[in-house]
């Protein structure tokens, strides 16, 4: 079974140092045996190129775009089109981070519309979901993930759906403000999640002050599949520690 470990970069590296990092990456890559473990990184817009030629070396890693607009072009400054960011090297497309929906107006629709734009051009959605503090405090948790899943994938049959990619990432653990979930407040949410998606997706990643500490035990986690790292893996030794960690090692 895949055990995925990805990366966004969110806002951060200039160009010279992701190509840095992703040299880094492929030297790392190349002393560690490939095992079940499926790294992805989603750079800046900017650095999608550059660091698509370089993991081009190799090709163990999948590359992804932070954001890809629905339609494939027109009118839109400042947006990115699917056939864009695959054009630049993209596999694989982010779509409804929190801080997106939080700061750039994106909902489920738009992230439904995104998620159909993704398939439609073969790369991978990976769809990002998770509630905020009050509704964890309310005891809603659940209802409201599955909520926002199923508005997102609505419509798509299970052929599509075997190509989507779900990250739970509770907002309250995200970022710097955020507190690291604890295994015992993961279960419920995870099993909801199994119970629906299990068998039927590519994968059910974790995501949210993942650190080098609590790593394996989100992974021990049933119907983790993986997991969405921020900060721990800016740092290049964290990122492939990380992947150490899921492969065991
Ligand atoms: P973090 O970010 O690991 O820095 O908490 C996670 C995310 O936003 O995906």
């Amino acid at each position: 079974m895949t055990v995925w470990v990805g990366t966004s970069w969110k806002m951060n590296k200039s160009l010279a140092e992701s190509r840095d990092y992703a040299r880094g990456l492929l030297a790392g890559l190349a002393t560690r045996e490939a095992g079940m473990v499926q790294p992805f990184v989603i750079p800046p817009a900017t650095a999608i190129a550059a660091v698509a030629e370089i993991l081009a070396e190799d090709g163990r890693v999948l590359l992804g775009a932070q954001n890809a607009h629905w339609e494939d072009s027109g009118a839109w400054t400042g947006e990115l089109s699917v056939p864009q960011v695959a054009d630049a090297g993209a596999r694989m497309v982010e779509i409804g981070h929190s801080e997106r929906r939080e700061h750039f107006g994106e909902t489920d629709e738009t992230a439904r519309r995104k998620v159909a734009a993704t398939l439609r051009h073969d790369l991978i959605p990976l769809l990002c979901i998770g509630e905020p503090t009050g509704v964890k405090d309310a005891g809603g948790s659940t209802d409201f993930i599955l909520e926002q899943a199923a508005r997102a994938l609505d419509g798509l049959g299970e052929e599509q759906l075997a190509r989507v990619m779900i990250a739970y990432e509770p907002i309250w653990a995200i970022g710097e403000h955020g507190r690291p979930a604890t295994v015992d407040e993961l279960e419920k949410p995870f099993a909801a999640l199994g119970q629906e998606y299990g068998g039927r997706i590519a994968g059910l990643l974790y995501g949210g002050s993942v650190g080098l500490d609590n790593a394996a035990a989100l992974l021990g986690i049933q119907h983790v599949d993986g997991l969405f790292v921020g900060r721990t893996a800016w740092d290049l030794k964290g990122y492939l520690r990380l992947i150490d960690i899921a492969a065991g090692r």
